[in-house]
């Protein structure tokens, strides 16, 4: 299956099994926005809560937040939001569409480098096992010759970038002939910035006065919050604030499902630190970050840092942890090397010391921070975009005899256990399989389920990812005993209900994703 292929699936299974929908869809949908079914905000707030155990609940100088989506205007200007929080926005004169200069030379070096992977397959066929992937790459003339262009594309695309140059955006899109993909063709408006922050009014107050911003970023929430937080806990230097919320913004091209929305979600954590100790800390949360993404069972191969080729405003240092989606390697965390560029910006503006004063050294400053960002619905879909998989059923001779499963690790499935009587129009083995519903959903969210044949039930919660499925027969009326069956394996196992909740514990539990 093409990658393309696997996503719109992904895409389908995403709404047919209730995991996310099309935001006000009856009235043909609200582009970038998206709302999460059943499924999907059970996996999804199973996600934060890995993330939150893992800052606020096993490091003890780390401390959560949940500050205001609203906040002073001030706040933005400071931050640099209001001045610099712009993308290149430039727009197709015939088909009036609009895009991001950027993304359009991103997309153009994607195509060059998809000719680079078709050569490396090619030549793969051609070799067989001799093949010597590596070795072809740094020989084979026309691979280096695309590799140079995709260079020097990158490194100038970067220096536009970095130095607000939308004339030389516009010029790039030129040179390389980068047409719309609606109407074919290569008129384009000038490039110009676009601020991506949303704006409401505060009803109280008309005009510019009263203006607020939907929060871009939930980071200066913990920023402005700094001092209130160190006090009242009594952290001392370094010391983190974690907070998990909305953010908002108006991004010009939205595509690719719920990678770039409008309305998403952040999980953030600001570890403010003695200045000068940044490269070490800096290194620190790389590596932990890069485990914690390792941990759930995302692969090696899936997972890569990238360099940023062009800093924030904000930045000294900055890096993404980039996933392998199903349309290729793009950004799912970032970590910044952040100085003391906000808490200095704010103290400033404010007219109010922000400034730690650091027993040990005897001396008053404004701490540098180093940042963990990563949105809590890329998570979602990496997680989702490797989980999701159509296999030939374990144990079955018939390779047309295909199941999609979904392989969650089970501490983040939605559904921890399904309890399906044998038959539902017996009403005694209806009633135990809710007895035994009953029992565990004291412990675990549950579900019961009698709305079809046993086959089918199954290959239901295989495609939302439940770990184990419990039947209810004829023998549980006599013993009290189930059988329990694993996702995976397809394993079953006849078990006495007393037992089910130790089994299913020992699996589910979140310790499993930190042993
Ligand atoms: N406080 C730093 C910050 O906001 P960012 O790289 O702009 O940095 C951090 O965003 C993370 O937020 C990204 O790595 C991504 O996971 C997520 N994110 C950013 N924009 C997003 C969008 N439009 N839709 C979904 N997630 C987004």
């Amino acid at each position: 299956m093409s990658q393309q292929a696997d996503f719109k699936k992904l895409i389908a299974h995403c709404k047919e099994y209730g995991f996310i929908y099309q935001s006000s869809e009856v009235y043909d949908g609200l582009s970038a926005v998206y709302d999460y079914g059943p499924y999907g905000v059970e996996l999804k707030n199973n996600l934060k809560s890995y993330w939150w155990k893992s800052m606020v609940q096993m490091n003890d100088n780390i401390v959560g937040l949940d500050s205001a989506i609203f906040m002073h205007p001030k706040t933005w200007k400071a931050s640099g939001h209001v001045d610099a929080f712009n993308d290149p926005l430039v727009d197709n004169k015939d088909s009036k569409k609009r895009y991001r200069a950027d993304v359009l030379i991103e997309d153009y070096m994607a195509k060059i480098e998809a000719k680079i992977n078709k050569d490396v397959v090619k030549a793969k066929k051609r070799f067989g096992d001799a093949f010597d992937e590596k070795q072809f790459r740094e020989t084979n003339g026309r691979i280096i010759e695309r590799q140079k262009n995709i260079d020097a594309i990158a490194a100038r695309l970067a220096k536009a970038m970095t130095d607000g140059d939308m004339a030389d955006l516009k010029a790039q899109l030129e040179e390389y002939g980068i047409a719309c993909e609606v109407s074919g063709s290569k008129n384009w408006t000038e490039v110009r910035q676009f601020n991506l922050m949303f704006s409401t009014q505060l009803g109280n107050i008309a005009g510019e006065e009263g203006k607020l911003y939907l929060r871009p970023e939930t980071a200066q929430g913990i920023f402005v919050n700094y001092l209130n937080v160190q006090k009242s806990t009594r952290q001392k230097l370094p010391f983190g604030i974690a907070q998990i919320g909305k953010a908002f913004r108006n991004e010009i091209t939205a595509r690719q499902f719920i990678f770039r929305m409008r309305e998403f979600e952040q999980m953030e954590m600001q570890f403010f630190i003695r200045p000068g100790t940044q490269k070490e800390w800096y290194a620190h949360w790389k590596e932990s970050r890069m485990n914690w993404h390792k941990a759930i069972g995302h692969p090696e191969t899936k997972l890569r840092f990238h360099d940023h080729d062009n800093l924030a405003h904000y930045a000294d240092a900055a890096v993404d942890i980039q996933f392998d989606f199903p349309f290729g390697f793009k950004e799912l965390e970032g970590i910044h090397s952040r100085t003391d560029f906000d808490l200095g910006a704010h103290q400033e503006l404010s007219g109010k010391k922000l400034q730690y004063f650091d027993p040990e050294l005897n001396e008053n400053y404004v701490p540098y921070v180093v940042e963990t960002s990563i949105g809590a619905d890329r998570m979602f879909l990496a997680t989702m975009s490797h989980a999701l998989i159509e296999e030939q059923v374990p144990g079955s001779d018939d390779p047309n005899n295909k199941r999609d499963v979904l392989k969650l690790h089970p501490a983040l499935a939605p559904i921890k256990c399904a309890i399906l009587p044998l038959k539902k129009n017996d009403e005694r083995l209806v009633a135990k399989a809710k007895d035994v519903y009953k029992k565990l959903s004291l412990s675990f969210n549950v579900q019961y389920d009698d709305t079809g044949s046993i086959g089918k039930l199954y290959r239901r919660q295989d495609a939302i990812g439940t770990p184990f499925c419990v039947t209810v027969d004829f023998e549980a009326l006599d013993d009290d005993t189930v059988t329990i069956r694993e996702r995976d394996t397809l394993n079953q196992e006849r078990v006495s209900i007393d037992k089910l909740e130790g089994i299913i514990r020992d699996k589910v539990d979140m310790k499993q994703l930190f042993v």
